[in-house]
């Protein structure tokens, strides 16, 4: 049990993310607080610890309190002192030299697993000057906002997710040999939230390669048309980055992706943090 904090949790958009401040990761939470930033995270799928400090091991045993840690699949990228945490550096580049930006376009994170990460949790290391935001969609928000033809059309259809969709515009970099993802998984392609009942959109355009039962000329074009209602700006929060920052998000109902537009001299490093979710549907 830990001490009984005086903490605020406040809004940062009307449908996305909220700011928690007074609250050091550091300390163990009391049962009461973690169940009340449980809710928090549900309710708005986005927290955003500030003013935070935590080392490697102390993240990770913060973000234990929250659930179970998900071994990430590309351990290129594990912190050698802590395996459970990987990091997301602008310094990484790909063979041919040139640089690698994690998480550029819209996805969710690792949705080809058979139970894909209910959260991913980033923590600022070193951050650029300005820029580098990440951007969240809301697929509640998306799938609340679609006709009710396209939302009974959705009801039972499943898309196919692999590591690299090759229809992907960005390229990951490639897994070492060890490492074990499924080849192909299904996933519904409206989910259902655990904690909250909510429906979502379930897209990820980085790992999505079509729809179960139509051919590609049917189901390509669909999914683009979903993906084009999900990303509108009415849908969006828009995360900056500040220095000590903890943010932690829903990948159960958000899509997310990483900016680039900032000055590539200046190091971005974070460290990675994934808590293991259940099969959607
Ligand atoms: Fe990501």
């Amino acid at each position: 049990m830990g001490a009984v904090l005086d903490y605020t949790i406040a809004k940062l958009s009307p449908h996305t993310g909220a700011e928690v401040r007074g609250i050091d990761l550091r300390e163990p939470l009391a049962t009461a607080e973690r169940d009340r930033l449980n809710r928090a995270f549900v309710d708005h799928s986005v927290l955003v610890f500030r003013d935070q400090k935590p080392s490697a091991p102390q993240l990770l045993a913060a973000m234990q309190q929250f659930g179970d840690v998900l071994q990430q699949h590309n351990t290129k990228f594990a912190l050698p002192e802590c395996p459970q945490i990987h990091y997301i550096s602008n310094q990484d580049k790909y063979p041919d030299g040139s640089r690698y930006i994690a998480g550029a376009g819209y996805h969710t994170d690792h949705s080809n697993a058979v139970e894909p990460p209910k959260a991913t949790i980033l923590c600022a290391v070193s951050l650029p000057d300005s820029g580098g935001d990440t951007q969240y969609v809301n697929m509640h928000e998306a799938y609340d906002s679609l006709s009710a033809a396209m939302q009974t059309r959705m009801t039972d259809a499943k898309a196919i997710h692999v590591y690299q969709s090759r229809y992907s515009e960005r390229k990951l970099i490639a897994l070492p040999n060890t490492a074990k993802v499924p080849d192909s998984v299904a996933h519904p392609l409206v989910r259902t939230h655990p904690e909250s009942g909510r429906k979502a959109l379930y897209l990820n355009p980085i790992r999505t390669e079509g729809i179960v039962g139509m051919d590609d000329a049917e189901g390509l074009p669909l999914l683009d048309e979903l993906l084009a209602h999900a990303v509108q700006e009415k849908h969006q929060y828009r995360h900056r980055w500040e220095p000590g920052d903890v943010v932690m998000w829903d990948n159960r109902c958000l899509l997310h992706k990483a900016n680039g537009d900032y000055d590539m001299n200046q190091v971005r490093y974070l460290y990675r943090v994934m808590l293991q979710g259940d099969t959607p549907v």
